[in-house]
């Protein structure tokens, strides 16, 4: 039996790739996409979303927008993506649904007879709201599995991640709110699992509609990432949420280590960062298994068989 899977997403590039990656592997039922503000506006993540999922065929999913800010006023506005806010995909011929994306989160637990798996890619906002409303919508999720944070600091990486720093307060209350597996994909991870230009050529050369397409957002993403310190030189790139679904397909893909986070949400400088105990001496409940290390040709080879050929 296929893993019923929820994305909650603010749909630019690397999410759009993480939404071909669940629609095209057997292992996974999407049953909806959830889309949140974040990089770009949720009108825009939501109609991006829907754009993505139409080219592939896949008009069955629904898609719903929530949240267009953080859940609690204040704090420092954080910088958008410096990518366009529509995907240069055609426009979707249907609509987003009418329900309110947290509401149908809630509904969905709600009315769930199996547990689903929640993969949120985005700013937090969407899934602390669903918690504040139900606390015991936790209880509806299997495994739920966030791109979000960052280990080590003060090296290459950036002191924040963005999912995490657009809505701190958010973050903390969904790494507060009891799932029963929690796991958080890292920019420690993700940017060991970077994809090179050459990989893109071959991607490309799979043919197929979500192959090229995802080729041609990685070819983007590299022309912005090879000027960062931390891609070295390298014409290479992470693909951050697409991790997620890989993690889920084979969880061998990435390093898991136990780890307790704080995020800091005090309004400073600091605020977004995520302070990570990782193998803490005295294990809580509290604690998530935190993804620290990623196979980057593994990750490819996933992305290339199942992202390449026909519909
Ligand atoms: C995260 O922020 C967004 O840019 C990406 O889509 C990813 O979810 C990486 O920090
Ligand atoms: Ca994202």
């Amino acid at each position: 039996m296929p893993r019923r899977l929820v994305l909650d997403c603010d749909t630019g590039t690397d999410d759009a790739i993480a939404i071909m990656l669940a629609c095209r592997r057997p292992e996974l039922d999407l049953i909806g996409v959830t889309a949140v503000w974040g990089n770009h506006a949720v009108e825009h993540t939501a109609d991006n979303s829907l754009r993505t999922l139409d080219l592939i065929g896949r008009t069955d999913i629904p898609v719903l927008a929530g949240c267009s800010g953080p859940i609690e006023p204040g704090g420092e506005e954080q910088e958008g993506s410096p990518e366009p806010d529509t995907l240069p995909i055609p426009p979707s011929t249907r609509s987003i649904e009418s329900a309110h994306a947290v509401e149908w989160l809630i509904e969905t637990a709600r009315a769930a007879t199996e547990q689903f798996t929640l993969v949120p890619t985005g700013s937090l906002s969407n899934i602390a709201s669903a918690v504040r409303a139900d606390p015991a919508f936790v209880e509806a999720v299997e495994e739920i599995v966030v791109m979000g944070g960052v280990v080590e600091r003060g090296g290459a990486l950036p002191d924040v991640e963005t999912n995490v720093a657009y809505d701190p307060d958010a973050a903390q209350i969904v790494l507060d709110a009891g799932f029963e597996q929690f796991v958080l994909v890292t920019l420690d991870a993700t940017y060991r699992a970077t994809v090179t230009s050459e990989q893109c050529e071959l991607l490309r050369n799979a043919g197929g509609v979500a192959a090229e397409l995802a080729a041609e957002f990685i070819e983007q993403r590299i022309a912005r990432y090879r000027l960062l310190p931390a891609m070295g030189g390298r014409a290479a790139a992470p693909v951050h949420d697409a991790l997620t679904i890989a993690y889920l397909v084979d969880p061998t893909l990435v390093t898991l280590r136990t780890g307790r986070v704080r995020v800091e949400t005090e309004l400073g400088a600091t605020r977004g960062r995520t302070d990570i105990e990782l193998d803490p001496a005295v294990p809580t409940a509290a604690d998530v298994q935190i993804a620290v290390d990623a196979d980057a040709a593994r990750f490819f080879e996933l992305l290339l068989e199942s992202l390449g050929g026909p519909e």
